[in-house]
């Protein structure tokens, strides 16, 4: 998409002067139910709101702010009068949809991967680069969720000693995958408790207790599938390092939520692991647990339904003799942090200034 596309009906004063009427797209998915959610629980302002998603379930009723509201089946009239469109419904959904509600007059914070390697979109996590938002031209594409995990934390340590390397691996939940992936999660694991047999119908291969590589293709050429592909490119844009080597292994492990990722990081000079903690405890979004004597470090169970970021394990690499490199443990609720809560964040940046 050009950028004339984007600004040709983009009205910044109007969206921000006043409480917006919101669009859902894909309010039924896992990140969705969340994004309703984070409005109400974040008291954000909302004129009007509208449920979309599509027809397989309009009728559908959810409540927000103790009113009933019910879904609507998404079509190219939905954004009439809308000011803020959250979409979470695939990026096919969002190529063909987010452009439209641009040209009706709302911003968009996009929850797909469909801009987010577009020049002209702004890729934004409000902690690391919110001044990106100011450069918007309609729509706004919230990262993808392991990105996002990662840089929150990253990003503190990268200010102040510049990181030159990244070596991650992923534990990712089943809700990263949508909410038909968490209820084969639940199925398949009662099923196997039961000694049944369970036939997987999202997932590739047999989900409860079993973990496999993440569920997107492998890029032949590279060997990375394209969770993995993602991330890499998506940190660069991030952290503002377009030449920073990131190396990553995504794999899917047997949590119903929250992602967990194992980093170890080079940077351009020594850290201690006391300093690193340090950093990371003043850093906004992030919650250091570290508790060396107890071994009580970040859990997906613990980051579940947390809005920060969790620390831990912050140790030296003792494979780099330097003193430049650590190890670290993240865990974050990537339908909060990694989607819902980020986008949200975002539109407050533009509707609560
Ligand atoms: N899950 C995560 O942690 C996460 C994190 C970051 C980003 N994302 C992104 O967020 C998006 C949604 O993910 P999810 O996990 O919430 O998936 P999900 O649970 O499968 O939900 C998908 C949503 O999209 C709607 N939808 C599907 N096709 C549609 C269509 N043709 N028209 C209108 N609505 C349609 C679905 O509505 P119906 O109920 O009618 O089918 C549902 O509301 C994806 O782009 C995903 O990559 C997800």
């Amino acid at each position: 998409m050009s950028p004339d596309t984007h600004h040709q009906s983009f009205n910044p004063a109007l969206t921000q002067s006043r409480a917006p009427h919101v669009a859902i797209v894909g309010a039924t998915g896992a990140v969705g139910v969340e994004l309703l959610n984070c409005l109400e629980s974040r008291d954000f302002p909302v004129a009007s709101l509208k449920l979309l998603a599509s027809p397989r379930s309009a009728g559908q009723k959810f409540s927000f702010r103790g009113q009933e509201l019910v879904v609507e089946a998404l079509d190219e009239n939905s954004f009439n009068g809308v000011d803020l469109a959250l979409f979470s419904a695939g990026s096919g959904v969002s190529k063909q949809y987010a452009p439209i509600a641009v040209k009706a007059g709302a911003v968009v914070v996009d929850n797909s991967s469909a801009f987010r390697m577009d020049p002209s979109v702004p890729l934004v996590v409000p902690e690391v680069n919110a001044g990106q938002i100011e450069g918007h031209a309609g729509i706004i594409a919230n990262p993808n969720c392991v990105a996002i995990i990662a840089t929150v934390p990253l990003q503190a340590l990268h200010r102040r000693y510049s990181i030159r390397r990244i070596i991650a691996s992923s534990y990712q939940a089943a809700s990263g995958a949508g909410a038909a992936a968490m209820e084969e999660l639940r199925a398949s694991t009662a099923a196997w408790l039961e000694g049944k047999a369970y036939e997987p119908k999202v997932m590739r291969h047999p989900y409860a207790f079993n973990l496999f590589s993440h569920d997107s293709a492998v890029d032949p050429a590279t060997g990375y599938n394209g969770e993995e592909t993602k991330v890499v490119m998506e940190m660069r844009r991030i952290l503002d390092a377009p030449e920073l080597p990131v190396n990553i292994t995504c794999i899917r492990v047997p949590v119903l939520r929250a992602h967990a990722i194992s980093l170890t990081v080079e940077f351009a000079e020594p850290v201690t692991p006391e300093a690193a903690r340090a950093l990371l405890e003043g850093a906004p979004g992030v919650r250091v647990v570290d508790d060396v004597e107890n071994n009580h470090f970040p859990m997906p169970n613990e980051a579940t339904g947390q809005g920060d970021v969790l620390a831990g394990r912050i140790r030296r690499d003792i494979s780099d003799a330097s003193g430049k490199s650590l190890s670290l443990f993240v865990a974050g609720d990537q339908l909060l942090k990694g989607a819902a809560l980020n986008a949200v964040q975002i539109a407050e940046r533009i509707f609560r200034a």
